[in-house]
């Protein structure tokens, strides 16, 4: 385990000696239902309360103030999904990889769980999150499943789609989830990390993408640190995501399924197990509460960014789609230099971070074509763009 990120913000990187949790602050729930693994967080959080006084006076290491909340680090092996499980069960967060982007996890059954995911990304409370279940049996205790829906599952679960569905009413889940709604979106996600935690914490994981509130979604561990170290209990490092972008999100909630969200997923491979085209009426932030998550400048860099460029203009930063154009001096990378959509979206979010923290004032970005998952990257880049407002 190894963890500083590039700004030093990051402290704390083992969970086997100093470093615990910002939730060792928080009152531990009654032993009743915990696990052996809860209890050892219990006396490792006061063991750690211990030493911090013992090595907040020790100028040799590093360590934050015993003030300061901690977030561990974790290379995401089985002695930390454990130790994550019973994070999780004692209502602390977690930041997971999935295949789309790194989640940050909750208790979707445990209100003070959801409210903190809210609180540590400093999210607008009316943002409904997604459901991660390891399964799509799993996924059937908490929402009615159509033909339609079932069939969308079989073909793409675990995966990068959300299905938008009617919420059982014994779902069980805290309502901070939903946002009051009468529907519910679920996904299995399709990362053995991701799956492993969701197994052994046994508990359905509401989990947004793993950053602060209008920033770029994470695609590597040393991401969500930057953005939540100090925010949340722990992060598992399983490398950098595949895909790179969220998942696909369909609402199955009425007659026609609608496409809320573009993502890892594309349109015709949707249409093709649903045999009906889609209906992608632009979502628009005004048709909340259907999807009010979706505010138009989610995704934004602290750059400005300029779409459609074919060259960067003096002092810009770029972002090309295939090989760089020739005389780019400035900060440049390109998404895929062979014209790869799939390997374009893996790099997306950090490719806007690199550039962003390369310090121009405006990133330029290539066009990107509008097809297969053409379409998700357009959409993030068309937001990275827009005039800056919340988000998650
Ligand atoms: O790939 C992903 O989907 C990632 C990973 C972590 O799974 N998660 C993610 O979650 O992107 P989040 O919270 O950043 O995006 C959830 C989106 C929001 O735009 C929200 O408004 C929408 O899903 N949403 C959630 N529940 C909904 C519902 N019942 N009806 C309509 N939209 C909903
Ligand atoms: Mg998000």
């Amino acid at each position: 385990m190894s963890a500083i990120d590039s700004t030093g913000a990051l402290n704390c990187i083992s969970f086997h000696s100093t470093c615990w949790s910002p939730a060792g602050r928080r009152a531990v729930p009654s032993a009743d239902g915990l696990t052996g693994l809860a209890h050892g967080v219990k006396q490792r959080r006061q063991a750690a309360r211990r030493d911090d006084t013992r090595t907040a006076r020790r100028p040799d290491r590093i360590v934050t103030t015993a003030a300061t909340p901690r977030t561990i680090l974790a290379a995401a092996d089985d002695a930390a999904i454990a130790v994550a499980a019973a994070h999780l069960a004692a209502g602390d967060l977690v930041a997971f990889p999935t295949e789309t982007v790194y989640g940050l996890g909750g208790d979707a059954t445990n209100g003070r769980a959801v409210a903190g995911i809210y609180a540590a990304k400093g999210r607008p409370s009316f943002n409904p999150l997604i459901v991660h279940l390891p399964s799509a049996e799993a996924a059937a205790r908490f929402a009615v499943f159509d033909p339609r829906a079932a069939r969308l599952a079989a073909a793409f679960w675990p995966g990068a789609l959300t299905l938008v569905l009617p919420k059982r009413n014994d779902a069980g889940l805290s309502d901070l989830v939903t946002a009051g709604l009468g529907s519910v979106a679920l996904r299995v996600p399709d990362h053995e990390v991701a799956r492993a935690l969701l197994q052994a914490s046994g508990r359905p994981l509401a989990a947004p993408s793993a950053n602060r509130s209008g920033h770029v979604s994470p695609t590597t561990a040393a991401h969500v640190a930057a953005d939540l170290d100090g925010r949340i209990a722990m992060i598992l490092d399983g490398g950098p995501t595949a895909v790179g972008l969220e998942s696909t999100i369909l609402d199955l909630t009425g007659p026609v399924a609608r496409l809320l969200r573009h993502g890892g997923i594309d349109r015709a491979a949707l249409e093709a197990v649903l045999g009906a085209p889609l209906d992608d009426t632009p979502v628009t932030d005004d048709v909340a509460p259907v999807a009010p998550g979706l505010l138009s400048s989610h995704y934004a860099p602290a750059a400005r960014v300029r779409l459609d460029a074919a060259a960067p203009r003096p002092s810009e930063a770029f972002l090309g789609f295939g090989p760089l154009p020739a005389g780019v001096t400035g900060p440049a990378e390109t998404l895929s230099a062979t014209f790869d959509l799939t390997e374009a979206a893996a790099n997306l979010f950090a490719a806007l971070r690199r550039l962003d923290a390369a310090g121009a004032a405006t990133i330029a970005v290539a066009p990107i074509p509008a097809h297969g998952l053409g379409e998700a990257i357009n959409d993030r880049l068309r937001r990275a763009a827009a005039p800056r407002e919340g988000g998650g």
